[in-house]
């Protein structure tokens, strides 16, 4: 039986990347593979300085830079931490003593990463949603000494996501773009700061990625670890110490595999067709519901209830029977949730849908 996974904390891997993967790490010595990339080590074995990582490396930044048309001003960054490292590292890196930044809450995520960054400066919620819908950019209430404010583009819990984001003129935008990085194209130039773990768009966890302007490097206080310090790392293309080598690599392949599915376009497309046949099925009638507003409505996290809770365990029981995987919602919000990250293939959502359309005529 073919299964899908729809979890929302690691996306499952285009076949072709498992492949080269599998390729890349059988190559070990006397084990017959073909030894293209040259010194015939496993790519689990090789060893961060050598020039075969540093080429891995740069061409993963090199795509992901034509990828987000990045410019000389941009410095990418790959990390350890995930982006819950992030909630505490970006104001370490970015907010000077007695320094202040906004926040718009706007569910989960974005509140985890607010209390987090409390610890490390004057943070204020500049707006807050009610958890269905995201509060316009008109009724933000910014301060004028802020140094940056802060959005998480896709509440993966609640299902909510950014469609655009405003240009707050001097205050940059440092987003939390985990769970829709590359899914689409965006405007730069709101932006100080980008950060994502890898594993749910561009590959597996042990990652994340910033992408910083070069306006906020060399903030950071004595005190931040060098691993940690921004401006160490751009200045080590983020080898200050051993990076995470395969998460890299991974990622390498991901955008690899981006490029020639062609680029963000292409993804955005294939991000609002996989959403939106799931969603014309949870607006068909009163069976199934989705909390989120429409115009807010995540083209990667689809939330839907069944409007007889009764239904849940027996819904989710058959849904595993049938090979369709990890379909749980976040605990914080109930009911149940299709992540849909760059790699979900067609195939999946055509599944899920037909399984809930057979759900419904069986139990509705
Ligand atoms: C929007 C968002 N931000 C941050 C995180 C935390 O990521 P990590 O577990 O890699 O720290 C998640 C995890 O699901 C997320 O969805």
């Amino acid at each position: 039986m073919t299964s899908f996974s729809f979890a929302s904390a690691q996306a499952p891997l285009p076949p072709s990347v498992l492949e080269e993967l599998e390729c890349d790490i059988r190559q070990q010595r006397g084990s017959g593979i073909r030894k293209e990339r040259g010194s015939g080590q496993s790519l689990l074995e090789l060893p961060f300085s050598a020039s075969e990582f540093e080429a891995i490396r740069a061409g993963a930044e090199q795509d992901l830079r034509r990828l987000l048309g990045l410019t000389s001003e941009h410095h990418v960054l790959f990390l350890q931490g995930g982006a819950t490292a992030l909630f505490s590292l970006v104001p370490m890196n970015l907010l000077r003593e007695g320094e202040s930044a906004d926040y718009i809450e706007t569910g989960l995520w974005s509140r985890r990463a607010l209390e987090a960054a409390s610890a490390w400066g004057a943070i204020r919620a500049a707006a807050a949603g009610d958890g269905r819908s995201l509060p316009r950019p008109q009724t933000w209430r910014m301060s004028s000494d802020s140094v940056y404010c802060h959005v998480t583009s896709n509440e993966t819990a609640e299902g909510l996501q950014f469609r655009s984001f405003p240009d707050l003129g001097g205050v940059p935008l440092v987003a939390d773009m985990t769970a829709d990085f590359l899914t689409r194209p965006i405007p730069l130039d709101p932006f100080g700061l980008i950060y994502a773990s890898a594993q749910k768009n561009i590959g597996i966890a042990g990652m994340t990625i910033v992408v910083i302007h070069e306006d906020l490097l060399g903030r950071a206080g004595k005190g931040v670890p060098a691993p940690f310090n921004f401006a160490l790392q751009a200045a080590a293309r983020s080898k200050v110490n051993t990076p995470p080598t395969f998460a890299i690599a991974v990622a390498g392949k991901m955008l690899r595999w981006l490029s020639d599915a062609g680029g963000l376009d292409a993804a955005e497309a294939r991000a609002v067709r996989r959403s939106a046949s799931l969603y014309s099925l949870i607006d068909q009638d009163d069976f199934y519901s989705c909390p989120a507003a429409v115009q807010d409505r995540s083209r990667i996290s689809i939330r839907f209830h069944l409007s007889e809770a009764s239904l849940e365990a027996a819904f989710e029981t058959e849904a595993e029977a049938t090979g369709l995987l990890h379909l749980r919602g976040h605990p914080s919000v109930g009911g149940f949730r299709a992540s849909l990250y760059n790699s979900a293939p067609q195939q999946a959502v055509d599944a899920l849908a037909a399984f809930m359309d057979d759900f419904r005529r069986r139990k509705g």
